[in-house]
């Protein structure tokens, strides 16, 4: 039975309490819930890959309650090192992951047996109270079962993992609504392995960036993943960007592929990213507009919470817009191309 609740200083104490036992709580975070473990223990992160379904190989982040903790389970120990780290400071709390060289300190199972650990100082009040009340970091990815659209809403987790979680502690719908920004400092500049809530322009303000970014095309993923299937491997650069991802059950296209011959209006689910006129939105069988007017921080605030109700409508295909890869719409774009592969 899951208990979705409200947080509180006694829920949330807990909820610390749960983690330190060995169980899996769902927590809020201001990208997406997530599925949170006690990252020192291998047995209780052992039950986060169970739950999602999730591929040994695929690593996990590490959330920490400020930069000052990271050195206790990163080693930052060279100067340009130091130095990417302190322009993070700039960014966190908040949606940014960085992936540093591990210690001793953070179990095989977190990394997938890989030497670097995702780190990431995560700003939601709830999250911050939790880790506060933790004396632990918690490893957790995205409160969803593997290849499916992450949650936004509390309610979302409890659809698929609540007969594994001791608890769902629920912050209400998350504000930037895509996961944490992945980079990788290299010497050369900073990668993105996943664009995220923090934009690349965002990023160009901080750090130099790596001229080209080592993200992982759909042939050589596909590749890699037959490969790698369920062994721990340190060598794919991102092994969470692996191509099919994101998917609701229901087909979904993007509007320009749709045929209408195909699949009339009535039998689609539209999700737009500005308001249609009534006489067009009621051609369809379902639809919603994620912004009025294009706002691209709303559309993806609404996004994935759209794609879980497009899916549990009476819809045969979902139909979605397009928009620009700059600012927020790199994350919204990556993750509509994954979905719509
Ligand atoms: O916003 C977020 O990042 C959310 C919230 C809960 O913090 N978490 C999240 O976790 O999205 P997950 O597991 O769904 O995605 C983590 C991504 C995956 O693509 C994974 O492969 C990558 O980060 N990752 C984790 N550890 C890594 C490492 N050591 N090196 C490279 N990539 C890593
Ligand atoms: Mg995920």
């Amino acid at each position: 039975m899951t208990l979705i609740v409200q947080p509180d200083t006694s829920s949330i104490q807990a909820a610390a309490e749960s983690l330190a036992a060995g169980q899996l709580v769902a927590v809020p975070t201001e990208t997406v819930y997530g599925l949170a473990a006690d990252a020192t223990n291998p047995a209780a992160v052992a039950k986060i890959f169970a739950a999602k379904g999730r591929p040994a190989n695929n690593p996990l982040i590490v959330h920490v309650a400020s930069s000052k903790a990271i050195e206790a389970w990163a080693k930052i120990e060279s100067n340009w090192l130091r130095n990417v780290c302190q322009a993070a400071e700039a960014l966190w709390p908040g949606p940014l992951t960085i992936v540093l060289p591990k210690r001793e300190t953070i179990p095989d199972a977190v990394t997938a047996g890989g030497p670097t650990v995702a780190v990431r100082v995560p700003h939601h009040p709830v999250m911050q109270q939790l880790l506060a009340a933790c004396p632990f970091p918690l490893a957790a990815p995205s409160a969803n079962r593997s290849n499916s659209i992450s949650p936004t809403r509390a309610e979302h987790v409890a659809q698929s993992l609540s007969d594994h979680v001791a608890m769902i502690l629920d912050g209400g719908s998350c504000q930037y609504g895509v996961e944490s920004t992945v980079i990788r400092p290299t010497e050369r500049g900073v990668e993105i392995l996943r664009p995220g809530g923090i934009s690349k322009e965002q990023l160009q303000q901080h750090f130099e960036l790596a001229e080209a970014t080592t993200l992982i095309t759909e042939a050589v993923s596909d590749k890699v993943q037959d490969r790698h299937q369920g062994v721990p491997n340190s060598s794919l650069p991102s092994p969470g960007m692996l191509s099919k991802h994101y998917s609701p059950a229901k087909p979904i296209v993007f509007v320009d592929q749709w045929n209408a011959d195909q699949v009339p209006a009535r039998s689609v689910a539209r999700i737009s990213f500005s308001s249609l006129s009534a006489d067009e939105a009621s051609r369809f069988c379902w639809h919603r507009a994620a912004s009025e007017s294009g706002d691209l921080n709303q559309v993806a605030h609404q996004l994935f919470d759209f794609m879980r109700q497009a899916d549990n409508s009476a819809c045969q295909l979902i139909v979605v817009d397009r928009c620009v890869r700059t600012g927020m719409g790199a994350a919204i774009m990556d993750r509509l191309d994954r979905a719509t592969r």
